[in-house]
């Protein structure tokens, strides 16, 4: 067994966001940077500079493999193989930003896997974590409730546990989330919980 594996988790971050720079991508950074400091592997993968293209509800992936070529061919592997997936994204009409919609949708791979009807992805020693920043302009309610199922079944469908989120209100020009001192450390401390080695209880703040 590598020993590397066991003692650092492998954690992907991503950046669901349009905007570059903006409030979610700098919550993101500064969770990546807190889960690196407490002893990660970390990777940043920004959704606007991919290509992601839309399901086509073709159902080739009952196969195993999705019939469209594009840069989905290097997120699969990773999606199935990291100990831990950070999705950073803003609300967008009260569910996900097309990019980061697109991303789940393509999900449909391992929902075809989990449920059966394909072949099997590689098993896991420790249950996968997953954990979701999600931030919005309103104040409602109800604002994440849409991004969160989402996210809880798309998370599930890969076998990664929802294991924390942090989610913001009534931000909204880039960058504004700087003068929410509290986010900013949440999100660091998001970030240090998921760098728990996996098969370790986590605790994540709040
Ligand atoms: C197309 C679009 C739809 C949006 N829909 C919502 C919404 O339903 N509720 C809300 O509170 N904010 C909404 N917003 C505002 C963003 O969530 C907010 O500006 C957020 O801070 C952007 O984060 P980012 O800088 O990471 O992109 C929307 C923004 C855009 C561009």
């Amino acid at each position: 067994m590598d020993q590397d594996r066991v003692v650092r988790p492998r954690l992907l971050g991503i950046a669901g966001s349009p905007r570059r720079h903006g409030n979610s991508e700098i919550l993101l950074d500064l969770a990546l940077g807190a889960a690196e400091g407490a002893g990660a592997s970390v990777e940043k993968l920004v959704l606007a500079q991919l290509s992601v293209m839309p399901c086509r509800a073709c159902d080739v992936c009952v196969s195993g493999r999705c019939i469209q070529r594009d840069d989905m061919d290097r997120l699969y592997p990773l999606l199935e193989t990291v100990d831990v997936l950070l999705l950073a994204t803003p609300v967008h009409f009260y569910g996900l930003p097309a990019l980061a919609k697109a991303l789940v949708d393509r999900g449909q791979l391992f929902w075809h896997r989990k449920y059966g009807s394909g072949p099997p992805g590689p098993s896991h020693v420790s249950p996968r974590r997953g954990a979701l920043i999600a931030v919005g302009a309103t104040h409602g309610k109800q604002l994440f409730v849409g991004t969160r199922m989402t996210v809880k079944n798309w998370f599930d469908t890969m076998d990664v546990d929802y294991a924390g989120e942090l989610l913001i209100r009534g931000v909204d020009a880039r960058g504004a989330i700087r003068d929410n001192a509290e986010a900013l450390r949440d999100a660091a401390a998001l970030g240090k919980a998921l760098a728990v080695p996996p098969g370790k209880a986590l605790s994540t703040p709040g």
